[in-house]
């Protein structure tokens, strides 16, 4: 019997999943066993919760939100306001024209409104605004609807406004890319701003969407120590371990190789141990997905290619990389 990944670090931070209706039923037994903390992985996003104007569908989350209870775990809100999966109704005046920032900042503040009220006492945490900042470029703000109507106090808008919805509420700026030094300075730069503005923010949530050697040991704990030098908490918020290469296109493997094996249990041995060393400021760690037979990276980079991004295999079996986080613990 192996122990329990959420007690083994029990007192250092939360370990969580990101789930799916489905997921949340065929993993059941995984996710209660290991898990202390849960993520919707679509069901509380905009187009999920709020498909038309005034017409709020909380069924999914909802029995998520009830799963969690049952079995003794927190929930992390994701995510309020970001430039994907956003109904274009939104952005539109009902003429076919494009919505000024007036109506733009009040259909804002009554989805934030709603949706926080909705899971007040129960989402301790939300991811606010989702990928605002630009990857690459002398840009510092993604271009995007909410940018080009509401302007670039959209962040702050949205993070005063879940303030007001729920003053208990952590509130987190979550971003991918979190760790390349260039986009980190620009995230850095944001939160700074917003700080120095006395915006109610409390969290950075670095994605760390990585992969066997991207981002590097050396730029995750760099990443770790800029942020933590706001004064903010710091979560792992949708944490996986490609087995791919940036550049890898491969499609026909069918399982993983001993060789990526080997080196993903190496990979998350390594960063259990950095994340340990900066439990102080890092205070939950989650996971993607939780076992191998689902992931978003299924589909990502390439449609159909599997991948094998998880510590629990295919059957929910531990994995060298279970193993590996395991003796990072001790
Ligand atoms: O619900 C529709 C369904 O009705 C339709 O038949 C089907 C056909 O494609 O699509 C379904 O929607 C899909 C949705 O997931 C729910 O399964 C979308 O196509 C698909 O694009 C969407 O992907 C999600 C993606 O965000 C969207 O950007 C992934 O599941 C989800 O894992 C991913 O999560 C994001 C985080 O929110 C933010 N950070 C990056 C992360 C990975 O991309």
């Amino acid at each position: 019997e192996w122990p329990r990944l959420h007690e083994v670090f029990g007192e250092y931070f939360r370990i969580g999943a990101a789930v799916n209706p489905r997921t949340l039923v065929t993993q059941k037994e995984l996710l209660t066993r290991h898990f202390n903390s849960l993520t919707a992985e679509n069901e509380m996003k905009f187009v999920s919760v709020h498909p038309e104007e005034g017409r709020y569908t909380f069924e999914a989350a909802d029995r998520m939100v009830e799963f969690a209870k049952e079995n003794g775990m927190a929930v992390r809100g994701h995510t309020l306001v970001w430039h994907n999966q956003t109904p274009d109704w939104v952005f539109e005046n009902g003429s076919g024209e494009a919505a000024d920032r007036g109506m733009l900042l009040a259909r804002m503040k009554s989805h934030i409104d709603e949706v926080v009220g909705r899971y007040k006492g129960s989402v301790y945490a939300w991811d606010v605004v989702n990928e605002a900042v630009a990857d690459g470029g002398e840009q510092l703000l993604r271009a995007s609807k909410w940018l080009d109507i509401a302007g670039e106090d959209f962040i702050a808008k949205a993070f005063e406004y879940a303030h007001e919805a729920d003053p208990a509420a952590l509130l987190f700026y979550n971003d991918y890319n979190e760790s390349v030094p260039a986009k980190r300075e620009k995230i850095y730069t944001l939160i700074q701003s917003l700080k120095e503005r006395d915006v109610p923010i409390h969290g950075v949530g670095l994605q760390a969407h990585w992969n066997l050697e991207h981002p590097t040991l050396d730029h995750i704990r760099e990443a770790i120590e800029r942020y933590a030098g706001l004064g903010v908490k710091l979560h792992i918020t949708e944490l996986d371990v490609s087995v791919f290469a940036h550049e890898d296109r491969r499609t026909d493997l069918t399982a993983p190789t001993a060789e990526m094996l080997e080196r993903q249990a190496e990979r998350y041995g390594r960063l259990f141990k950095l994340f340990k060393e900066y439990s102080e400021d890092l205070t939950s760690i989650t996971f993607w997905g939780a076992a191998d037979d689902y992931t978003w990276l299924d589909h990502f980079p390439v449609r159909g290619r599997k991948n094998w991004p998880f510590l629990f295999d295919a059957r929910h079996q531990p994995k060298a990389s279970f193993q590996s986080v395991l003796e990072a613990a001790r």
